[in-house]
């Protein structure tokens, strides 16, 4: 009996890697943000990931980024993996700008200029950070968003109508050619989906559909409906940090949107958990061995996502979840 193998890919599923070295490495609040990532990298390796992708705050940008992004190529380079990795952009990737530090614009062009995006297999548009892949194996698109407008994810209007317009004809054009859509967007929107308790949010940093008055975020709407028409798609989102055991990671509410999967952080997952009052809360504390993410099997008609320790590479059977097309 001859044995035929289901042909598929595999690629490792990163997010919140949170590089810190503010104040040049004295003010480290990220503590096992090096080691965790290389870890990741070291599992890429033996599993035989394809890509990386990574959905965001890649940086923490307390007080300018160049050096951590440096150390993020370091750490690459050092691991010995040698695919590609696809990095969103996230709110840290623009801290800096916040205080004052330096423009958004120079921001997004380090990020620019340290992802290499420039020299990925990729469509863009020159000078933006969102962009798109399409892999070899089975056609499918990979959308790459950007929270291109700062850090105040929660304040303000996170992309332009620029990047809503570029990514509703992407995800129209990849759907009508019949292509598997993975969009990755580092902030889920608050009180729906996924990385958080949807009820209760403990996290009031996510995405806002209007500002404190009630007056819309247009194109934070655009998102919104975007992940609500598009129901085959796969959103990936980080940002909130929160732990697998937590299981706030699959949704796609009750059918009412497309797949939704949130991705714990690399450096160090949060707990949900509750304060003296009952109130939510995050619990912060790091744990060395608190380091998660996805290790994702894509066959023709399903993608596998498996949850995966990155600190002894072990997988999670109770945090796996199969979307088929
Ligand atoms: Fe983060
Ligand atoms: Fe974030």
């Amino acid at each position: 009996m001859t044995l035929k193998t289901e042909k598929s890919y595999r690629f490792l599923l990163i997010a919140d890697v949170h590089i810190d070295l503010e104040n040049g490495g004295k003010n480290i609040y990220f503590i096992h943000a090096e080691k965790n990532l290389a870890r990741a990298l070291e599992i890429a390796k033996q599993r035989g990931c394809s890509f990386i992708v990574n959905a965001g705050d890649t940086v923490t940008n307390a007080s300018g980024a160049k050096e951590e992004w440096e150390c993020y190529r370091q750490i690459i380079e050092e691991s010995g993996y040698t695919g590609q990795i696809f990095e969103a952009m996230g709110n840290h990737e623009t801290r800096w700008a916040k205080y004052g530090g330096c423009s958004i614009e120079d921001c997004q062009r380090e990020f620019i200029k340290y992802t290499r995006l420039q020299d990925k297999p990729i469509v863009r548009t020159e000078g933006k950070t969102y962009y798109s892949y399409v892999d070899r194996n089975f056609g499918d698109a990979f959308v790459f968003l950007a929270l291109e407008n700062g850090v105040s994810t929660n304040e303000i209007d996170n992309f332009s109508d620029e990047q809503m317009d570029w990514a509703k004809e992407q995800i129209e054009r990849y759907t009508r050619e019949g292509r598997r859509v993975f969009l990755i967007q580092h902030a889920p929107i608050i009180g729906f989906g996924v990385g958080d308790d949807v009820n209760h949010p403990a996290y009031q940093g996510s995405i806002r559909l209007t500002d404190q008055n009630g007056k819309a975020f247009c194109n934070n709407q655009r998102f919104y409906k975007l992940v609500r028409r598009y129901k085959n798609m796969i959103w990936l989102s980080g940002h909130t940090h929160v732990d697998l055991r937590d299981e706030v990671n699959y949704s796609n509410d009750g059918g009412r949107a497309c797949h939704m999967i949130h991705i714990p952080s690399t450096a160090g997952t949060t707990r949900l958990a509750y304060d003296e009052k009952g109130e939510r809360v995050l619990d912060r504390t790091f744990f060395e061995d608190a380091s998660q993410g996805y290790l994702v099997d894509v066959f023709e008609d399903r993608a596998v996502f498996k949850g995966i320790s990155f600190y002894d590479g072990q997988t999670y059977p109770q945090y796996t979840y199969a979307i088929y097309r």
